[in-house]
């Protein structure tokens, strides 16, 4: 008999909101909570935790209403083997609103993943505060927001979003490493398509303000995008892959038997016009392992590219100028993408592999106005900070401020190769010629032959990698089929690097 009570109660905590409403997210394209559970987990791996849990509260007949689970599927379970635990919302329950048992739930598992140091992933689909519990609703935001806070650079956190998370309910994604979000289905924003209409008298749908295609290449705010919750899902596994469990593991190395490394393609990459552009891309697959490029970001800020990838089976961050796009220059949007990537990195122990071609910071009144004075510095803080093997290989240019920024010597990179026809200086020839010979080009018979005679004498002098070699900034200059080679040993040699942290609260990165 107590058995059948048992049952009777598990039966009713999995059916959430009841079939109907099941029914109804399907309708919508949408999986359940505990299906999405499903996709991710290894088979049969999945422990519920608090699936008895209800709301407490009597407002407007709500003890009517109650759900057991309140509406967030909790608990833990394994990814390729791996711990992980996860939150789920459950729309059929009252929209999947948040208030305090549901908040509970949730920082419950929170403490647990980083008491064991396991990552934490949540599932969202929910239609926010639950408007009849009131303030208990907005404090249990803020219990998560506060435990977002605390296990960011403890354990990874990564957020799908799976249908509406709108109003504050935004900032606990926000808070964490990844969002993913799902094509068509999901929508993200602070204030909604009807508040937009009467403050600003913008009209404006749902998804063009925060669906995932805005937040990839608008806002920047998503990093991955599935074409449905299926492929949302294995991407996020796939994201675990390149990860450690928390910030004391390295991420775990795939079995790779050495072989011929050499890469001959890579010889004939750069263009023989160096104003011409190339896919970078194309230089970072050839480097890395078969298959194991998994962009972030893909369709944001695209003259600086990130992912993760794997050499010789070790997992890596990869940040590399996109000479195709903008000509790879350096703006606020690359910044601060390239910054919160080195920044996620070092904090997990993943070392770091930067490829450059940069022509330097792009000029003009939008950038300035647009901050990126503090915004490249964002760039330049995170890679000073950063503590993981860094290596660095400039391909091409490396001008300006740029240069210093994008992983140089001088700011804690382990080893920099430089390609033969790499340029390594503080301009353009062009545009160095005209300020420093600006009084002999103007006094000339001929200004424009002196200075193209003038733009020739300070390329020969800067537009190589060897002025910076005979410094030491460039430890080698290397032929580009031996990169990977050079890299492989590089990564091997610096496996054990360890920089002890100067003690201080903490550093005041220019946000
Ligand atoms: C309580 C809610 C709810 C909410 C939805 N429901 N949102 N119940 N609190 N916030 C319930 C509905 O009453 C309905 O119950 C069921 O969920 C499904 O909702 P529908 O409206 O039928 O679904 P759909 O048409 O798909 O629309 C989804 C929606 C809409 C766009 C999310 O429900 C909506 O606009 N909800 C309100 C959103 C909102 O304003 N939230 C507060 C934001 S402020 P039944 O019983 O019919 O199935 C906020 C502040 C957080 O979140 C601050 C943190 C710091």
């Amino acid at each position: 008999m107590k058995n059948q009570e048992l049952a009777n109660k598990i039966a009713e905590s999995k059916i959430g909101g009841g079939q109907k409403r099941i029914d109804s997210q399907h309708k919508k394209g949408k999986l359940t909570a505990r299906e999405r559970i499903e996709l991710l987990l290894d088979t049969n791996s999945f422990e519920e935790i608090g699936g008895l849990v209800t709301h407490r509260s009597t407002n407007f007949g709500l003890e009517k209403t109650k759900f057991l689970g309140d509406g967030v599927v909790t608990g833990y379970g394994t990814v390729d083997g791996r711990l992980i635990y996860v939150y789920s919302q459950d729309f059929t329950v009252l929209g999947g609103s948040l208030a305090e048992a549901h908040a509970e739930k949730i920082c419950k598992i929170m403490d647990l993943a980083m008491q064991n140091g396991v990552p934490i992933i949540g599932l969202n689909d929910s239609g926010g505060a639950r408007i009849q519990e009131g303030v208990v609703s907005l404090g249990g935001y803020a219990d998560i927001f506060f435990r977002n806070t605390k296990a960011s650079g403890l354990i990874p956190q990564l957020s799908a979003i799976m249908g509406p998370c709108a109003g504050g309910a935004v900032y606990s994604p926000a808070l964490t490493d990844f969002i993913f979000m799902t094509k068509n289905t999901s929508y993200m924003f602070v204030t909604g398509p009807n508040v937009v209409k009467t403050v600003t008298n913008e009209e404006v749908s749902a998804e063009e303000l925060g669906g995932a295609e805005t937040h990839m290449t608008k806002s920047g705010v998503s990093h991955f995008v599935g074409e449905n919750e299926l492929d949302t899902i294995e991407k996020l596994k796939k994201l675990l892959s390149y990860l450690p469990q928390n910030c004391k593991e390295i991420p775990k190395n795939i079995d790779y038997v050495l072989n011929d490394e050499v890469r001959p393609s890579l010889d004939n990459i750069i263009p023989e016009n160096p104003n011409h552009p190339y896919d970078i891309k194309k230089v970072i697959i050839t480097l890395i392992d078969t298959d194991s490029f998994f962009e972030v970001q893909n369709e944001y800020a695209e003259n600086i590219v990130i992912g993760f990838g794997r050499l010789a089976g070790r997992s890596i961050g990869i940040i590399a100028n996109q000479p195709a796009v903008l000509a790879g220059v350096l703006d606020v949007k690359a910044s601060t993408k390239g910054a919160r990537f080195v920044r996620f990195c070092d904090a997990f122990n993943i070392p770091l592999m930067v490829i450059e071609d940069v022509p330097g910071f792009l000029p003009g009144t939008d950038q300035e106005w647009n901050g990126i004075i503090s915004n490249g510095a964002k760039l330049l803080y995170a890679f000073c900070e950063a503590t993981v093997p860094r290596i660095t290989i400039i391909t091409r240019k490396a001008y300006g401020g740029a240069y210093d920024v994008m992983n140089s010597k001088h700011i804690g990179a382990d080893m920099n190769y430089a390609w033969p026809n790499a340029e390594i200086a503080v301009m353009g020839s062009k545009g160095a010629a005209e300020i420093i010979f600006k009084k002999e080009i103007k006094n000339s018979k001929n200004p424009k032959e002196k200075h193209i005679e003038k733009e020739k004498e300070y390329a020969d002098l800067f537009a190589n990698p060897y002025n910076a070699a005979s410094r030491g900034y460039i430890d080698e200059v290397i032929e580009p089929s031996s990169t990977r080679k050079k890299l492989i040993k590089a990564f091997k040699i610096s496996e054990n690097k360890k920089i002890e942290c100067i003690p201080k609260k903490h550093g005041n990165i220019p946000l």
